[in-house]
């Protein structure tokens, strides 16, 4: 802890499961939104942003007890009826937004009339979720969404799914690294009313089988009795369908056409429509079914899927959530998408290598200095380094400069390639009769080059032209 005037200066940290970007940490999360924001217009989808906070009551509609618990709650304290209300029931007007899902559907619930069908959107929001930080799970992230809203159909389930299958491809990841695990809500529904739970019990056993692996073994079975679920035939029957639905899925792989499923019930026409509608993406190879998946988010309906990577929390969830948007107050609405958190992506990245540093980073954003100005000369020299920068930034040129006092060219041009510099340009005696010297730093080549054509002259180099 510092002194300042005899009092100690208080010392801060960010607060616990938050993140500081400095430079060196912000060009990875540039890397990974620009990845994002690639490939979801690659894939035609189109931009949109909500705020930061909304009211408490738009989570408490349809997202669940496991997000209701995680709420960051917010209020101005401006008004005595606010903060007399947040005191009396404990509960803030507002919330920080943990997902964005709830804000997509009231925006499309409000334009409905005027949006076309199918309306595919993304975004990039960052979000607040009061969970215990832990590897992979922070309170503050990015999490990219990509919806199709208005198309019921299989075909929309594969779209979302192949735009995040589409991102991992542009990554350098791979089938190896990346597992699309499948389920569907219809399916695991119709097979606990075969198992023991009654119409009415059916929300609550999804979130039962949801929270599962985050309960003690007694506390399940416990909870399994009080809504009849007998969890062990659930399984077993879930189990060979899960498999039998897997060897379809290898035999379409395989070039073969869809075998016959043994059983039939909406559930499973869905997924073999999903299955059709996968292969058409050609995107099979990324997939397999896992029924142990229900989601944790209480909207969702029919197809649901999270994207995992061997060894860390997924990386992405999302699936069908077919009447939310009419739960807001617009028209029936169907509709289908996905989040995915920088977190585990990051790990997941960095983990295989794939992670790009230095120089391909700093092409990938498009930051690498088109030139570095240095003096090696007198004070004239020195003096005509600023507006040399100037007029090279008025070009439309990144251009940077040296702050050191050293005329040690090998020193002034060490800086230069520390920040991925293409050009040095170096000012020496040959200034006096209005020329630098340019050392292009990526083959080393040297030029000695008027100063008004300077700018010019880095410019057509830069792309690729002779000069
Ligand atoms: P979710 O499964 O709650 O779904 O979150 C999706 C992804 O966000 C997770 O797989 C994870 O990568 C990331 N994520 C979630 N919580 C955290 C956390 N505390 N720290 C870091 N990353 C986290 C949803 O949010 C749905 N609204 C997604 C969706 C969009 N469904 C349809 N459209």
């Amino acid at each position: 802890m510092g002194e300042q005037g005899g009092k100690r200066a208080a010392k801060f940290q960010g607060p616990k499961g938050t993140r500081d970007f400095y430079p060196a940490d912000m060009v990875r999360r540039r890397y990974i939104e620009q990845a994002w924001r690639t490939v979801s217009i690659r894939h035609g989808f189109e931009e949109i942003e909500g705020p930061t906070f909304e009211a408490a009551d738009l989570y408490a509609v349809k997202s669940g007890e496991a997000i209701l618990g995680e709420l960051f709650q917010a209020f101005s304290g401006k008004s005595p009826e606010e903060v007399e209300q947040v005191r009396a029931t404990g509960r803030a007007p507002y919330a920080l937004r943990p997902e964005f899902t709830p804000t997509l559907a009231r925006m499309y619930a409000d334009r409905a009339a005027s949006l076309p069908r199918p309306t595919k959107w993304f975004a990039i929001p960052i979000h607040y979720r009061a969970e215990r930080p832990q590897r992979g799970r922070l309170r503050e992230f990015l999490q990219w969404n990509a919806d199709v809203i208005g198309d019921e159909s299989p075909q929309a389930d594969a779209e979302v799914i192949a735009v995040a299958v589409g991102l991992f491809t542009e990554l350098g990841l791979s089938g190896r690294h990346i597992t699309v695990r499948l389920s569907n809500r219809d399916l695991v529904s119709e097979l606990l009313l075969e198992n023991g739970v009654g119409e009415g019990n059916v929300g609550r056993a999804l979130t039962l089988l949801d929270r599962r692996d985050r309960m003690a073994a007694e506390e399940f079975t416990r909870a399994c009795g009080e809504i009849g679920l007998n969890a062990a035939a659930l399984a077993e029957r879930l189990g060979s369908i899960q498999s039998e639905m897997n060897s379809a899925l290898a035999a379409m792989e395989n070039g073969e056409a869809m075998p016959a499923i043994a059983r039939r019930s909406p559930g499973i026409e869905q997924l073999k429509g999903l299955l059709a509608a996968l292969d058409a993406q050609g995107i099979l190879k990324w997939c397999e079914f896992d029924f142990s998946i229900v989601r944790g988010l209480a909207y969702y309906t029919g197809t649901v899927f999270e994207i995992t990577a061997a060894g860390e929390r997924a990386v992405a969830g999302g699936g069908r959530y077919d009447r939310l948007i009419e739960s807001f107050g617009g028209p029936p609405t169907p509709a289908v998408g996905f989040g995915m958190g920088d977190v585990v992506l990051s790990l997941v990245l960095e983990e295989h290598g794939l992670m790009p540093e230095g120089e391909r980073l700093a092409e990938c954003l498009g930051t690498r200095p088109d030139a570095f100005v240095v003096s090696a000369g007198d004070e004239s020299c020195d003096a005509a380094v600023a507006p040399l920068v100037a007029e090279l930034r008025r070009a439309g040129l990144h251009a940077r400069r040296s702050y050191k006092a050293t005329k040690k060219i090998d020193k002034l041009l060490k800086d230069a390639a520390a920040c991925w510099a293409r050009f040095a340009v170096i000012l020496d005696e040959s200034w006096s009769a209005g020329r630098v010297q340019v050392k292009d730093l990526t083959d080393g080549t040297q030029h000695t080059i008027p100063r008004a054509q300077l700018a010019p002259w880095i410019a057509q180099r830069r792309a690729g032209l002779a000069v």
